[in-house]
């Protein structure tokens, strides 16, 4: 990714919910508040393209269409992002709900989950982690909407910093209690090596019983996505099997604890919840 730059991949992730809003009966699906918030977050980013004539373009039922183009080089992305979003929001609540106290995003973007989620939960810190430039233009909405004194944000690149040194330098974050990790659409900007640095990492900043629940990229869509990826400077190089993933976790200090994922309907990437051991 080009330093310096807002993720582009995190603007599209979001604007697509304002599409998906129009789809079938994902208005009633997609988790509350998400996509006036999104809209509210793109607009306040002041990211070039992303003003109000877009906001009403992305709305009209017709561009449903242009992600139909998009899902025959991606087959099921559009929809697999409100899949994922109810499903990570599922795992958030049903962890709070059993003992944890801090959720941790992880390449947030311009992900709504702990700004909603924050003030509903006042005894849990939420805390976002993404690059700089990112962070900084998801700050703009976020300043807009009313920081809640439980969430924070942490500008860094994992790929520079180990996230556990980042953890410890914040106050607010107690390494020994059990903790909700998750990373959406984020190991695939990172190499092999990267991402199981990361597990490690977030192991060694998490208490036994903590939680990460993650998106990973699938083999065999890679070539083309690699290629089209690579177009606009955030191209992906990472993808294992969801039955692999066992295996690619263990040494790093997480076991998987979820099925295989083989669901087409979640798009080019399959979720896991693995479990600090
Ligand atoms: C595809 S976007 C996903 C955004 C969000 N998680 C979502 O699902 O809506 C990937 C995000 O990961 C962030 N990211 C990628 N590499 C990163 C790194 N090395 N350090 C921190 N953030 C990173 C990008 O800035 C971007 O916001």
């Amino acid at each position: 990714m080009k330093q310096g730059r807002v993720s582009q991949t995190a603007l599209k992730v979001a604007i697509s919910f304002l599409t998906l809003n129009q789809k079938d009966d994902w208005a009633k699906r997609l988790p509350d508040g998400l996509v006036e918030m999104s809209e509210r977050l793109l607009l306040a980013s002041g990211s070039p393209g992303y003003n109000p004539s877009i906001m009403r373009l992305a709305k009209k039922r017709w561009m449903i269409h242009l992600y139909r183009v998009q899902d025959l080089m991606m087959p099921g992305q559009f929809e697999g992002f409100g899949h994922r979003k109810i499903f990570v929001q599922g795992q958030v609540e049903a962890a709070i709900e059993h003992g944890a106290r801090q959720v941790l995003v992880l390449g947030a973007g311009f992900d709504t989950l702990c700004l909603r989620l924050a003030p509903l939960y006042p005894h849990v810190q939420f805390f976002e982690v993404d690059h700089p430039a990112t962070s900084a233009a998801k700050a703009k909405g976020i300043d807009l909407e009313g920081q809640p004194a439980n969430m924070r944000q942490i500008a860094v690149d994992l790929g520079e910093q180990p996230l556990s040194k980042v953890m410890s330098q914040e106050e607010r974050w107690e390494q020994s209690v059990p903790s909700l990790l998750v990373a959406e659409g984020l190991f695939q900007y990172l190499t092999d090596e990267e991402v199981r640095g990361l597990l490690v990492e977030a192991a060694a900043c998490s208490a036994p019983s903590s939680r990460f629940v993650f998106t990973h990229s699938v083999p065999r869509y890679n070539k083309l996505i690699v290629l089209l990826t690579a177009l606009i400077a955030e191209r992906w190089k990472y993808g294992v099997n969801s039955a692999d993933l066992p295996e690619y976790v263990s040494g790093t200090g997480w076991k998987i604890i979820s099925d295989v994922d083989d669901d087409p309907a979640h798009g080019v990437e399959r979720y896991a919840v693995a479990e600090r051991r």
